[in-house]
């Protein structure tokens, strides 16, 4: 306790410390007030100057082309940089790596222009590889490392980490363990001396992992998680048992020598250790710390509170607050809710299952009640309808169809539920027996669509993903321009975010509603069908065969909510403009774009630009985009969306309105099926007999659509 305090107060201390005594040299390099570019720094300089504080550097070559190419980018993001955030203790430095060969040499540098960020006890990191060397890009890398309090905590700590010998991880892993411990493995304990530093042999990353795994252990000392490390050196028969072969001596392909980390939870036989994947080795602490606590934390699948959950539907979510920590926390809460009377042991085995794909969903929590959610979700879906129930003023407002709301909270217990920052609305797991809610894949196949947060962050570089994602389900995205650091877009951030909310939850009554009546229109059909076969006499398995046929068709058309912002991404909305539209947006605009027909909309049909100050003319655009047969609103103009044309023709549904379903509409279908008292019994063994839903999300309705529909 008291250990943790210290640990705490020494990291806050140091950054607070650091932040408050601006590099005024940056600042006034210059005598006349004029910045200028300063020389690279000489080899002889190098320690001395790293020692002040953090560095962002480049180390060149004068005669290599990419060099030359990144020298003006570089300088324009160095003077940037030291007139906008002087108060930042980072300086934007370079090396000349021909005229100082010896200190490239010393730090490694294996090609040019190399770009690496240093502390006072050295390298931290290399730049990011997957961004473009823009100005922005670096300046963002920069500001990012500069706030980062994981760079301070240097030397003033000392590790928590315990060494650990075979023996006692195999104790661990025997469950005999008292608390989680995260457990890192190395491939070498062999240092040298290397200028002033110390460094591990054989092993590049080595060096900066020490970093952060000592800052690691002091962080995760608040969430009673125990860090220990390994060295394959001395336990390589331990290390190769866990699939760490290549860290062993034998194996000297330095590539592949990235210290490894894993996880074991106590208490447990089986299913207790979890390895950190390989393909998301990062020098960061965050992601390590979120490995170990949401692991933890899902295992534990805390119990919830209905307050809770309330509160957590009643979550503003907008951009007020220490670094946007509102819209980039949002979190997601999978509820398992089981009745205590009927719950039996076997009931609680999936859980174990979801524990590690869960980490593939960022910000998901597991939970668990010994009581029903339905009414919480029902709750909830009367709050939508007080939102929306008088946005225009009319006499008649919108009231909740019962049968549509128990079309989306059909369950039996136990099951699931999830419930996001921000959102009144729910998600109830549509199983319908222990087959359904016992069967991990079918959950973690639900659970991807649908734990998402209300607001998804929209990049240059997610974009292409975003657009592709789930677009038979999500048809349309409803896309708020934000820009942080405009302190009016922030104040406003709120109630922005609030009506596009309402206007999308209005869009979903309508969306239900249109959902709802083509189900009574299929089964009318299909009742008619019967009885025409029954008249013209046809024999009895023609019949039969007939009552099982799907009620295939249903819209799904949902409104999936995302942001992007400015401040991080586009200073010259250069981005935006090459891949959406000609025009200016700024900080409040809202873009909507059709997935399926690839179409933006940035003008609603008066031609005015769309904003989201406005709750009507925002639901007047959604439904005239995408349910234009429940408006009378103009479909305004649209633009092309430049991104894979072809994709979007691919995925495009050829009978617009009434997409091909999944299996987990079916799943929904039958048991309204079983509700309106049709023959379903039947379907419903057929259906769990062929149930492997996962990778087949894209079929045509299980049962067959062609035969009579259409
Ligand atoms: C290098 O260090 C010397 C001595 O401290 C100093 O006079 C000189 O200005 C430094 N050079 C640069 C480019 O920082
Ligand atoms: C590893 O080291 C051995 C002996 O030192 C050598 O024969 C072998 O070629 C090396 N392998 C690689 C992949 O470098
Ligand atoms: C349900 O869980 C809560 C909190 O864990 C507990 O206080 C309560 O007694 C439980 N109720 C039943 C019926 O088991
Ligand atoms: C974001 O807001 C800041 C502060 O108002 C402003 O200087 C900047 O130009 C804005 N960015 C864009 C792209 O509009
Ligand atoms: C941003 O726009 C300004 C003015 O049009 C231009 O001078 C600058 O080069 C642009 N920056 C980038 C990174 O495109």
């Amino acid at each position: 306790m008291i250990n943790e305090c210290i640990t705490k107060i020494t990291v806050w201390c140091l950054l607070l410390i650091q932040l408050a005594t601006p590099i005024t040299a940056t600042a006034t390099s210059g005598t006349t007030g004029e910045l200028e570019f300063p020389d690279p720094i000489p080899g002889a300089n190098f320690s001395k100057e790293m020692s002040k504080g953090l560095h962002l550097v480049d180390f060149f070559s004068p005669y290599c082309p990419h060099c030359k190419h990144l020298e003006p980018t570089w300088k324009r993001a160095w003077k940037k940089f030291a007139t906008e955030h002087s108060d930042l203790n980072l300086k934007i430095s370079r090396v000349d790596c021909v005229a100082s060969g010896d200190i490239c040499n010393q730090e490694n540098i294996e090609y040019y222009p190399t770009i690496r960020l240093y502390g006072p006890e050295g390298a931290i990191k290399n730049d990011p590889s997957d961004y473009q060397r823009t100005v922005e890009d670096l300046m963002r890398f920069a500001k990012a490392e500069a706030l980062n309090p994981d760079n301070y905590a240097d030397a003033d700590l000392t590790s928590q980490s315990l060494g650990l010998t075979d023996e006692e991880v195999i104790q661990l892993l025997a469950g005999k363990g008292e608390c989680p411990y995260l457990i890192s493995f190395w491939p070498t304990d062999k240092m040298s001396k290397k200028g002033l530093e110390v460094e591990f042999i054989d092993c590049a990353q080595c060096t900066p992992f020490k970093r952060i795994w000592k800052i690691l252990s002091n962080k995760l000392l608040r969430s009673d998680i125990k860090t220990g490390h390994v060295s394959c050196v001395k336990s390589p028969i331990l290390c190769e048992e866990l699939g760490f072969e290549s860290l062993v001596p034998l194996d000297n392909d330095s590539k592949e020598r990235d210290p490894r980390v894993a996880l074991i939870l106590p208490h447990k036989k089986s299913n207790n250790l979890f390895i950190f994947p390989k393909e998301k080795v990062e020098i960061d602490s965050k992601v390590y710390e979120d490995f170990a606590t949401r692991i933890t934390h899902n295992n534990n699948a805390p119990y919830i509170s209905k307050v809770d959950v309330y509160n957590m539907m009643q979550k503003d979510v907008d951009f007020i607050g220490a670094s946007k920590s509102n819209i980039k926390n949002q979190e997601i809460h999978l509820v398992f809710s089981y009745d205590p009377k009927t719950v039996v042991s076997e009931d609680f085995d999936v859980l174990e299952h979801l524990i590690g794909p869960l980490q593939d969903f960022p910000n998901v929590y597991l939970h668990q009640i010994n009581e029903s959610l339905i009414d919480v979700t029902k709750t909830g879906y009367k709050n939508m309808y007080t939102m929306i129930k008088n946005i225009d003023g009319e006499s008649d407002p919108l009231v909740l169809n019962e049968n549509s709301l128990v079309l989306n909270t059909i369950t039996q217990l136990p099951t699931f539920f999830i419930f996001r920052d921000g959102d009144t609305t729910s998600q109830v797991f549509p199983g319908y027996s222990s087959t359904e809610t016992r069967n991990a894949e079918l959950i973690l196949s639900w659970v991807s669509l649908f734990a998402k947060p209300l607001y998804s962050e929209v990049t240059p570089k997610n974009f292409n993903r975003f657009i592709e994602q789930d677009a038979d389900v999500f048809s349309t995205i409803i896309l708020l321009i934000a820009n942080s650091t405009d302190p009016e877009f922030v104040e406003s951030s709120t109630k922005l975010i609030r009506n596009i909310n309402i206007a999308g939850y209005e869009y979903e009554h309508d969306r239900l509603d249109e959902m709802y009546s083509n189900i009574l229109k299929e089964r009318a059909d299909k009742q008619e069908y019967i009885a025409y076969l029954q008249s013209m006499k046809a024999k009895p398995d023609k019949v039969v065969d007939a009552t099982l046929l799907d009620v295939a068709h249903v819209n799904n058309l949902r409104l999936s909510q995302a942001y992007y912002d400015l401040a991080d991404y586009d200073e010259n909305m250069s981005w935006l403009k090459k891949s959406l539209f000609e025009e200016s947006l700024k900080a409040g605009d809202v873009v909507v774009i059709d997935r399926l027909d690839g179409r933006v909309f940035q003008h609603d049909s008066s031609g005015n630009v769309i904003d989201a100050s406005s709750i009507p003319r925002l639901r007047d655009i959604l439904l005239s985009v995408t349910l234009p047969d429940k408006t009378s609103v103009v479909t305004p103009e649209s633009v092309q969306l430049n991104f894979k044309k072809q994709q979007s023709d691919n995925i495009k549904s050829e009978n617009r309105g009434l997409p091909t379903t999944n299996k987990l509409y079916i799943l929904v279908i039958i048991i309204v099926c079983i509700l309106l008292g049709t023959r379903s019994k039947r379907i419903y063994r057929k259906y769990k007999i062929s149930k492997t839903y996962k990778n087949k999300r894209d079929t045509v309705g299980i049962l067959g659509k062609s035969d009579f529909q259409d």
